[in-house]
């Protein structure tokens, strides 16, 4: 019996998956660049489905049904490009190497094309979920030829995620197009984990709670419209006890936010792409500031001061930051989308924004409630220009706004860093705004660099002769 899926790469990620699609009846082909893991895996795991372990790569080919579907999860970059040298000369058209890894979408989009060359297809898949997810259940959004959907697609909505029956996997696009929509996920769950951590600071610095009242506080939200994978697991953190010194665990964490990149990633290519996720930026620039301890003990050794404000909150502290993270969140979210359907624009990807609504509802990191409307206000409008004008989402900023303001500028007045919180009203205020003062800004580029400016009040690019006497205005 030939095996329907391989898996190599079998660290902790590749060995669930590999797990996974055994339990979901699959023969399972595996490899390892050391043949220990294979072996554990067998020894471990065997009695939950049939597996074939394989000591050599072509060995491991060799045992595959065709065409073959082979499933790389190896550390992205060097890594990643050394597997596909090493498979695809085993492999013939037709066959499908996946990479299920967190990889750049821009590789993935050279890998493609190169593979394609061969006549073998190429699929970025992004998987979410963590270690639980891929054994139980991860969100996947595989990129990719269209064509190799078919032959692939039944089995990883197999061992995806569901709700309501409905698997959390779907052919997002093209080519980088399903990598780069998990790098988005990443980029939201940055911003998402950014703007509950700016709650619990002001609960707990303005509100004075204890980390156990706040974990309360977000069990509490959990029952609501906030309720989340994150929200949940916020709760949990923060009843934590330390088991060494009895302090709460979030006390006894050095406070330096890590990151292995694919927040940045977003950001740096919502800088190419022109869209402003101000919210995963300042999310990323966070985690970036708490983890610069040199400037951080430069500013406390120099005892940069702080306001002197009382620690009060005109309003319902507890009523308006949950109204503040709604609001925000939204904006995050809206902004992550308006990045992906500008590089679906950008590189011809076609993706339908609901579906990845759809997808994110369960096995991801940023699995929600509010995933449902998202998907909703997408089915109602697919060219949606940005979520914040979808009427339940008007609703609740509308709803949130005054609270939100008053949080922002609790946090403003007693110096409480929440760049989440401030940056996303900036966001929304900008919107809003009839005038922006980006006028005066064009009226500045052509003052010094001669860069021109369009008028209100009538067609074509102008330019004022800011350097001679009259200041006229001519056409440029
Ligand atoms: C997921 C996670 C996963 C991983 C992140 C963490 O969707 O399952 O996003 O990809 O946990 O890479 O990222 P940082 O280490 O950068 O916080």
């Amino acid at each position: 019996e030939k095996a329907q899926i391989g898996v190599t790469g079998l660290a902790v990620m590749g060995r669930n998956l590999a797990r996974n699609f055994a339990r979901h009846g699959h023969t399972v082909a595996l490899h390892n660049r050391s043949y220990g893991r294979t072996k554990e895996l067998v020894e471990e795991f065997g009695h939950e489905g049939k597996f074939i372990p394989s000591e050599s790569a072509a060995d491991f080919v060799a045992s595959l049904e065709r065409p073959r579907r082979v499933v790389i999860m190896v550390k992205a970059g060097g890594p990643t490009d050394a597997v596909i040298d090493e498979f695809a000369p085993l492999l013939e058209p037709g066959d499908m190497l996946i990479d299920a890894g967190n990889a750049h979408y821009l590789d993935t989009r050279r890998r493609e094309a190169a593979l394609k060359a061969k006549g073998l297809h190429f699929v970025g898949a992004g998987v979410s979920g963590g270690e639980e997810g891929a054994l139980h259940g991860p969100s996947i959004m595989p990129g990719g030829p269209k064509e190799s959907y078919d032959a692939l697609g039944p089995l990883l909505e197999d061992i995806a995620a569901k709700v309501d029956g409905e698997p959390c996997c779907v052919h997002v696009g093209p080519d980088g197009a399903g990598h780069f929509v998990k790098m988005v996920h990443n980029g939201i769950e940055y911003a998402d984990m950014q703007l509950i951590a700016e709650a619990y600071d002001l609960l707990r610095q303005v509100g004075g709670h204890e980390p156990a009242e706040i974990a309360a506080i977000f069990q509490d939200w959990n029952e609501g419209r906030l309720g989340s994978y994150l929200i949940e697991i916020t709760a949990e953190v923060l009843k934590q006890v330390d088991a060494s010194t009895g302090k709460p665990f979030v006390d006894i964490v050095v406070d330096q936010a890590e990151q292995k990149g694919t927040g940045r990633w977003t950001v740096q290519a919502a800088l190419d792409l022109g869209v402003p996720v101000s919210g995963i930026a300042e999310s990323v620039f966070a985690r970036a500031l708490s983890g610069g301890p040199d400037v951080r003990k430069a500013a406390a050794d120099a005892g940069l001061p702080g306001p002197t404000a009382e620690k009060t909150h005109a309003g319902d502290l507890k009523a308006d930051v949950e109204q503040a993270l709604f609001a925000s969140k939204i904006v995050a979210y809206a902004q992550g989308f308006q990045q992906i359907q500008a590089a679906s624009k950008e590189y011809g990807w076609d993706i339908d924004p609901g579906a990845m609504a759809k997808i994110w509802r369960a096995g991801c990191i940023i699995r929600a409630k509010f995933l449902d409307f998202i998907k909703q206000a997408y089915d109602k409008q697919p060219e949606l220009a940005t979520l914040l004008v979808d009427d339940y989402f008007l609703d609740a900023v509308s709803g949130a706004q005054d609270a939100w303001r008053r949080v922002a500028a609790t946090a403003a007045q007693q110096g409480i860093p929440a760049p989440g919180f401030a940056s996303a009203l900036a966001y929304y205020d900008g919107l809003r705004a009839k005038r922006l003062p980006a006028a005066l800004i064009q009226g500045q580029r052509d003052f010094f660099g001669a860069h021109t400016y369009h008028r209100v009040d009538k067609d074509g690019s102008f330019h004022t002769l800011w350097a001679t006497e009259d200041r006229k205005e001519v056409d440029a």
